[in-house]
């Protein structure tokens, strides 16, 4: 007999405001063409100004906990997955908790940045089957659009503001691959590559919350090849293949980023679960606004096999094989 962590629920918040390519045109040198033929994307949504990353998490935890049918008293643990926190502290998680009227277990915040879903993934599941928590809230929920410096048309019209939560809960199973819940988990992080993407403030150097930058071609190049080969390591450590895989549902940068870690899968884009076009890369919340999304589509049904991948700032990444 083994535990494993399976999805409860899932639920997802988008902010109102949605801000389509041509509100770019008008601010930096850059056409709606060159951004959907580069990067897939159409639209994103941005935060309003008196909405903080907490107000998103909590209305993403609602949804993931209404989508489980449970209240938020039967839930142990909350991870947020975050690098656009309200305040350097308390945690949001804390925020979150205090929010649903938690009293009881712990709450805390993983910083991975665009890996940060994966990241909360894996340690909610190490906590699950070491006993320590029963049920775990994870959510990833994130305002890029405080960090981006809208005069770069190389960063500003990469990325939008959301959350997505799931509701993770401790079940027995037979410990093979037929059964539901985290299969296998993979992560990976190399600090030599801090240069690549990076925010240029913070609270021990300018005492700012700095402003994005990236050199979009080599982590664009360093994508496509970690991401496929994390997720082929998860893969082998849960004893299966890109076969057996039902949706790949990745981190949302880019569709070129997309469509070529699925082909390096082997894996047709039939089986990939696409919303960059309509959210933009909202960092850690990406992975979990597209499962709640496929879900809400019909695409992603109890039983499916689905791998996550997603790499970020760091650079961190890594990968889960889950089956929902
Ligand atoms: N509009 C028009 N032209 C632009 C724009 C724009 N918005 N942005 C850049 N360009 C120009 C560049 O200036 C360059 O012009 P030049 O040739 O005259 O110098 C040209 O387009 C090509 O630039 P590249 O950077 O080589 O373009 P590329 O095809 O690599 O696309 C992009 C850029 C979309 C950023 C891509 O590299 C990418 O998606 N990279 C990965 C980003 C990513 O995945 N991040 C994930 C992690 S994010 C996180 O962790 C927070």
């Amino acid at each position: 007999m083994t535990i494993r962590a399976v999805v409860r629920g899932v639920g997802h918040y988008l902010p109102e405001r949605v801000v389509p390519n041509a509100w770019f045109e008008e601010r930096v040198d850059t056409t709606d063409e060159w951004i959907v033929t580069r990067t897939g994307i159409e639209r994103r949504h941005f935060a309003a100004e008196n909405e903080a990353t907490s107000d998103l998490a909590v209305k993403a935890a609602e949804a993931a906990l209404k989508d489980a049918g449970i209240g938020a008293e039967g839930v142990d643990a909350i991870i947020v997955a975050t690098s656009t926190p309200d305040f350097t502290f308390p945690s949001v998680a804390t925020m979150v908790q205090g929010r649903l009227g938690l009293t009881h277990g712990f709450a805390f915040d993983m910083q991975a940045v665009c890996a940060g879903f994966v990241y909360a993934l894996a340690n909610a599941n190490a906590l699950i089957v070491s006993g320590q928590a029963g049920r775990v809230l994870v959510i990833g929920a994130e305002t890029f659009s405080r960090i981006l410096d809208f005069e770069d048309r190389g960063t500003c019209v990469l990325f939008g503001d959301g959350a997505g939560a799931v509701v993770l809960e401790a079940d027995k199973a037979a410990g093979t691959t037929s059964d539901r819940g985290i299969l296998a988990t993979d992560l990976h992080s190399d600090g030599r590559h801090r240069e690549l993407l990076y925010v240029d403030g913070g609270v021990s150097t300018t005492g700012t919350s700095g402003r994005l930058r990236m050199q979009g071609n080599a982590v664009f190049r360093h994508a496509v090849e970690k991401l496929a080969n994390t997720a082929h390591t998860a893969l082998d450590k849960a004893g299966l293949s890109g076969a057996d895989v039902d949706w790949i549902v990745p981190h949302q940068a880019n569709l070129r980023i997309i469509t070529a870690t699925a082909q390096r899968m082997q894996v047709p884009m039939e089986k990939v679960v696409v919303t960059v076009q309509d959210h933009g890369n909202t960092s850690a919340a990406s992975i979990p606004l597209a499962l709640s999304v496929g879900k809400e589509r019909g695409q992603i049904k109890t039983g499916d096999l689905i791998v996550t991948e997603a790499i970020g700032g760091g650079l961190a990444w890594g990968s889960v094989v889950l089956r929902w």
